[in-house]
């Protein structure tokens, strides 16, 4: 197969971690029989720097010609310290999801058992969680408009739009998840306060119908935000509306022990984005100290879903979960132990891909 790759590294440790993911990319590539082309592009602050736009037209149409980009993070200090700054690195990442189409966010919570022992929450209650949180991406508070101040600047206003059309795109998205995994579908919303989630709420309502093999059960965000640290084993797959999908994702992802170790996937109408879910940690860029776990396995994630090659996105899982066993691990996870650098992390997963043996029928 052939696979022409954007990669757009960003802000902070975003290069660090996306040539990781690079790497290991190509390693697999090389050892499944695949041609990989890529090309680099400016998103973020670094964009703004170079160019004056977080996402200039030039990374817009890389992405589009595309057939996946793999992304590293966003922000900068320099910005999130100027609130009154014109542009801001974030409109990068809100600006390409939008003219993508990418309207599911998907992230998936998997436990790693030699990290469990660093989740905040008892082993008994993490051990095997397994859920999906697809969060919507395109809609919601975070693109509605008017938005903004008023003349004298002492009232600030963002105004919350959903339409039918985009929830019922979502939530049949995760039936569809629903349906491959253990059957369980959590809608989650703010019914009782909210207009946009009352048209959620009633538009899941209808659809439950037409997938009766699935348990579709209702939860106002504030409950699931408590369920998530009580109860995590009871989730299989969780649908919710922008923001509290940011919030809620954040919230599942330092369960599993790190917030390092999570990927996602988003996807829509145009070309796919696979991106580690944490930040670009400003304060390690450089430093060659950043857990590129996470982006490693985000290009897990492109295999499978964009590429449908499953066994070349269970090898990346197989080398990620021996560099575990194997404790070639970075400071965030280290412990006790040595710390690998990013770029030893990296190179020892990529070893272990060209060096395994691929056995005859996943090959
Ligand atoms: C995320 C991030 C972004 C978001 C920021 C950087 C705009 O927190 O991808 O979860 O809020 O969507
Ligand atoms: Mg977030």
């Amino acid at each position: 197969m052939k696979l022409k790759i954007a990669v757009l590294p960003g802000d902070g440790i975003g290069l660090e971690i996306v040539s990781q993911a690079l790497e290991a990319t190509k390693a697999v590539c090389a050892k499944f029989g695949h041609e990989v082309t890529y090309r680099e592009a400016l998103v973020g602050a670094a964009a703004i720097d170079a160019v004056g736009n977080p996402y200039p037209p030039e990374t817009h149409a890389l992405c589009m010609e595309s057939s996946a980009v793999l992304f590293g993070a966003i922000g900068s200090p320099k910005y999130d310290n100027d609130p009154s700054a014109k542009v801001r690195p974030e409109q990068g990442l809100l600006a390409m999801r939008k003219q993508l189409g990418l309207y599911a966010n998907i992230r998936p919570v998997t436990t790693f058992p030699s990290l469990i022992h660093k989740s905040p929450l008892r082993t008994d209650l993490v051990e095997g969680a397994d859920f999906m949180c697809i969060r919507e991406l395109t809609g919601g508070i975070y693109f509605g408009r008017p938005q903004g101040r008023s003349e004298d600047g002492e009232t600030a206003y963002d105004t919350c739009v959903y339409t039918r059309e985009e929830i019922e795109r979502i939530i049949r998205l995760a039936y569809g998840y629903a349906l491959k995994r253990r059957k369980k579908l959590t809608v989650v919303d703010k019914a009782n306060v909210l207009a946009t989630s009352r048209l959620w709420r009633q538009t899941a309502q209808r659809l439950e119908k037409e997938y009766p093999c699935v348990e579709t059960e209702y939860m106002f965000v504030d409950n699931a935000a408590m369920q998530i640290i009580q109860w995590p084993k009871r989730f299989d797959v969780m649908v919710t509306e922008n923001m509290f999908g940011d919030i809620l994702t954040d919230e599942a992802s330092v369960i599993t022990g790190s917030l390092g170790m999570l990927p996602s996937a988003s996807i829509g109408i145009h070309t796919s984005v696979f991106e580690p879910i944490h930040g670009s940690y400003p304060q390690a860029a450089g430093k060659d100290i950043a857990n590129p776990l996470a982006t490693i396995l985000s290009a897990a994630l492109m295999f499978e879903y964009t590429f449908g090659l499953q066994a070349e996105a269970d090898a990346i899982r197989e080398a990620v979960n021996a560099s575990l066993a194997g404790k070639i691990v970075t400071e965030d996870i280290a412990g006790d132990g040595r710390a690998y650098k990013t770029s030893e992390v990296g190179k020892w997963i990529t070893d272990y891909l060209y060096s395994r043996q691929i056995s005859p029928h996943n090959a």
